[in-house]
């Protein structure tokens, strides 16, 4: 019902409800076309979704103008544009891919050998197999493949266009075979995990907030035409704010069902989308294709990621690694995979035994790892260094 009520109306803007939610409001701001113009180095734009060339990208990051350029347009392609992003053969040597395929393999298969590993979210358990943190099993298990996996320009480039710098990476992977059933169509960490009635106790800036602290990632580790089910979107979705609540009812279950958008991929490209972005896993209807992507999840410097991650094992793994492979790797890619594995933000700390030194915040992680590589320290020393850091962080 209207009313003229300033506090009623005020209550009104600061507390979404699920009931509040409109189809028609939702409408006007999803049923947007995304422009090519407005996105000058985009190649094309394929069912509303912006398509890069990813060497076309790497070119035009390599000054420093193009850089500021290319984030901002990235940027408001996740914010204000489409929501979603393909990045053809962001992988170009798709070896890489393959090799981390074989990893993945072997640690579902030892999964199943021990009934460890658990089931989905948003999809019934047993057509998919997930590994959970893909980064750190990653990482312990091949480091100079998590090297140059997670070396990946396009990947940080798109985190940082997002997150802005000092990321905290995390990774699962999801292998739907054949006859695994869709998902149902949500939003993503950190409201889309929540209950309407937890919902509705945030106060809307929340709601905006919620979806700036992560970004949603894939990487194809396999070709995947449409028959094999890849993630089904809604373009433009991530721009109606009571988002979060209208996918609990069912006439915009009903509205992404009709409207949803799917996109073939090839091994090796990437896409990145907004977290609030409706999206759902499609039905793998192939007869012998298991699809596999890894699913990045990457979180703000400010927010708490969803995984716990031992991001100090992680690195005392990688350094030697890092080192080996100075050289083969530039230093934006070494930097690239550092990011992904350190973590590059200095609190929470104990401020007693960890004082900030010289600057506002205590060395990170990852400064620690990067004073290390430059110094070319021994294993020991740094590993040491990485303990003694933690240690320091500790109440
Ligand atoms: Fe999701």
């Amino acid at each position: 019902m209207k009313t003229d009520d300033p506090q009623r109306l005020r209550a009104d803007r600061v507390w979404l409800t699920e009931d509040a939610c409109d189809l028609d409001d939702f409408r006007a701001l999803a049923e947007k076309t995304s422009t090519l113009a407005d996105y000058p180095t985009a190649s094309a734009v394929e069912k509303n979704v912006l398509i890069y060339d990813s060497r076309k990208v790497i070119e035009a990051v390599s000054t420093q103008e193009g850089r500021r350029a290319i984030l901002a347009e990235i940027c408001e392609a996740f914010g204000i544009g489409p929501g979603v992003v393909v990045f053809k053969h962001a992988y170009e040597d798709t070896g890489i891919i393959d090799r981390a395929s074989v990893i993945f393999d072997e640690i579902i298969e030892e999964q199943h050998l021990t009934s460890t590993g658990g089931g989905d979210h948003f999809a019934k358990p047993g057509a998919n197999d997930r590994i959970w943190n893909s980064l750190e099993k990653h990482c312990l298990a091949d480091p100079e493949n998590f090297a140059r996996y997670y070396g990946n320009a396009i990947v940080a480039l798109a985190s940082e266009a997002w997150l802005g710098p000092h990321y905290q990476m995390t990774a699962q992977v999801n292998r739907v075979n054949p006859g695994g059933a869709a998902q149902s169509a949500h939003r993503d960490y950190h409201l889309g995990f929540q209950s309407s009635k937890v919902i509705e106790q945030f106060p809307a800036h929340v709601h905006r907030l919620s979806p700036v602290l992560t970004l949603q990632g894939a990487v194809a580790h396999c070709d995947m035409p449409l028959e094999s089910g890849p993630t089904l979107f809604l373009p433009h979705s991530q721009t109606y704010e009571p988002g979060y609540l209208a996918l609990k009812r069912q006439e915009f279950k009903d509205y992404f069902d009709q409207n949803h958008i799917q996109l073939p991929l090839e091994k090796g490209d990437v896409v990145f989308f907004n977290p609030a972005l409706f999206h759902a896993a499609g039905t793998n209807r192939s007869k012998d294709i298991k699809r596999v992507a890894n699913l990045l999840q990457v979180s703000s410097a400010f927010g708490r990621a969803m995984e716990t991650v031992n991001r100090e094992r992680m690195s005392a793994k990688l350094f030697p690694a890092l080192k080996a492979l100075k050289g083969k790797l530039s230093a934006g890619e070494i930097a690239n995979a550092v990011a992904s594995c350190a973590e590059g933000y200095s609190f929470p700390t104990n401020l007693d035994r960890d004082p900030p030194l010289g600057g506002l915040a205590p060395k990170t992680q990852a400064q620690l790892m990067h004073e290390a590589l430059a110094e070319n320290w021994s294993d020991d020393t740094f590993t040491e260094a990485l303990a003694e850091q933690a240690a320091r962080k500790l109440s």
